[in-house]
């Protein structure tokens, strides 16, 4: 190992969401989190060089166009993927999912059905509501620890929408998928295009997760489908892959010339049109020098991975296959109703009080996610385990209760 994955690193009184926003409660031991996805690992050297270099020179004007930026990105796809970007598709955005805002306000309109297929990263619904538009539900389907689509439910739905005469709009894709950890494989992709083709849905493709896939696994983009090319916008971005989420940068590629110019109105519009300062210098660092970190990184989260599987397999419990992602998706139906617990709400509130551990219960992840827990396996494993003792015990206080 040539990067630091092993030390702890106290994130204390750094305005962190992860660490700061957890509630702690005095006088009691500091709560593990293993909740929201951003990594308890210092980011690529390179990176953290380059905005120390940066904060030393004392003026922090406006800054140029995001050149730099795109650059790094073509480069990165090309040495990593051989996948060739063209400049011209690229714009910058905030954060990602400040980009999805902005193209469902530019693509769809208020009333206007939104497919998502739960269990799914839970802001897509939160997104439809904010825009006054409707949540169309598919679910996935389940079987045993591995999740697919369901085909035939979401022919009929689009089906039935389209004749009511409210057809579905778009459809909202986590890509790799946020939680079930799976890597959509071109086939299920090709009958998602197929789908959007006769039902002519924009496919907004959130592909944050998209470096961030498991060793043997290959993400496919919807940029290189190109039966979704006049109809597609795909979203990504260096803040999961580098652990740069504080900084808030992304972008969006668009190949079709007149959606481009409509998104990129809407942008304009919003008068984002300045790279943030410190965002840049990190991005363009990480693009740059993050890939033998990155491969590292993979491997650490194969060996956490490992490590929580240990502590399931006493409770009788499976991980999800975690094709992509840092998140483990785990049914823990068995232990709740072992142990009486009402739901997956009720034993996540059980574990952060008096666990002390704090994970994702499933159920916000809308149908699906029921009974499930999702845990971030991106820290050093020392604190993966201290975590995951604290829930061992939690549970066994619990066995022996009367
Ligand atoms: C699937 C997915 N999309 C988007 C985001 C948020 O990205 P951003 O902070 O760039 O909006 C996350 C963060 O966890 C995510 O998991």
């Amino acid at each position: 190992m040539n990067y630091d994955f092993e030390t702890v690193i106290n994130r204390g009184g750094t305005l962190s969401l992860k660490w700061d926003a957890t509630h702690q409660g005095e006088g009691l031991s500091p709560v593990i989190p293993l909740w929201v996805a951003d990594m308890d690992f210092a980011v690529v050297p390179a990176v953290s060089e380059a905005l120390r270099a940066r904060a030393a020179h004392p003026v922090y004007g406006y800054t140029t166009p995001p050149g730099a930026y795109f650059k790094a990105v073509r480069a990165w796809h090309s040495h990593r993927y051989g996948r060739k970007i063209e400049p011209e598709h690229l714009l910058l955005t905030p954060t990602v999912l400040h980009a999805m805002s902005m193209a469902l306000r530019t693509f769809t309109s208020p009333g206007d059905p939104i497919l998502n297929m739960p269990p799914v990263y839970f802001p897509f619904f939160r997104m439809v509501a904010l825009h006054d538009r409707a949540s169309v539900e598919v679910p996935l389907q389940r079987e045993g620890t591995r999740w697919s689509l369901e085909a035939k439910a979401l022919e009929t739905r689009l089906t039935e929408a389209f004749r009511a005469g409210t057809p579905v709009k778009a459809l909202l894709l986590s890509n790799p998928q946020n939680p079930t950890g799976r890597v959509w494989s071109r086939d299920e992709l090709g009958f998602l295009a197929a789908l959007a083709n006769a039902f002519d849905l924009m496919v907004l493709s959130d592909e944050i997760h998209a470096d961030l896939i498991a060793p043997g696994k290959t993400h496919v983009s919807v940029y290189d489908l190109p039966e979704l090319a006049s109809r597609s916008v795909i979203f990504a971005g260096p803040n999961k892959t580098f652990n740069l989420a504080g900084l808030a940068i992304s972008h969006v590629l668009v190949r079709d010339p007149v959606l481009r110019s409509k998104l990129k109105r809407t942008i304009e519009g919003d008068f984002f049109e300045q790279p943030n300062l410190m965002a840049m210098t990190a991005a363009v660092a990480a693009y740059e020098n993050g890939g033998p970190w990155l491969d590292e990184l993979m491997m650490v989260i194969q060996a956490n991975l490992a490590t929580l599987r240990v502590f399931l397999e006493s409770w009788g419990l499976e991980a999800c296959p975690l094709e992509a992602t840092y998140l483990a998706w785990v049914d823990f139906s068995p232990v709740i109703g072992r142990l009486g617990f009402t739901d997956d709400r009720g034993l996540a509130r059980y574990l952060e009080e008096t666990g002390r551990v704090k994970m994702t219960p499933g159920s916000m992840f809308r149908t699906g996610g029921e009974n499930h827990l999702r845990i971030n396996l991106a820290t050093p494993n020392l604190l993966l385990v201290t975590g995951l003792s604290r829930l061992d015990g939690a549970l066994k206080a619990r066995q022996t209760q009367p």
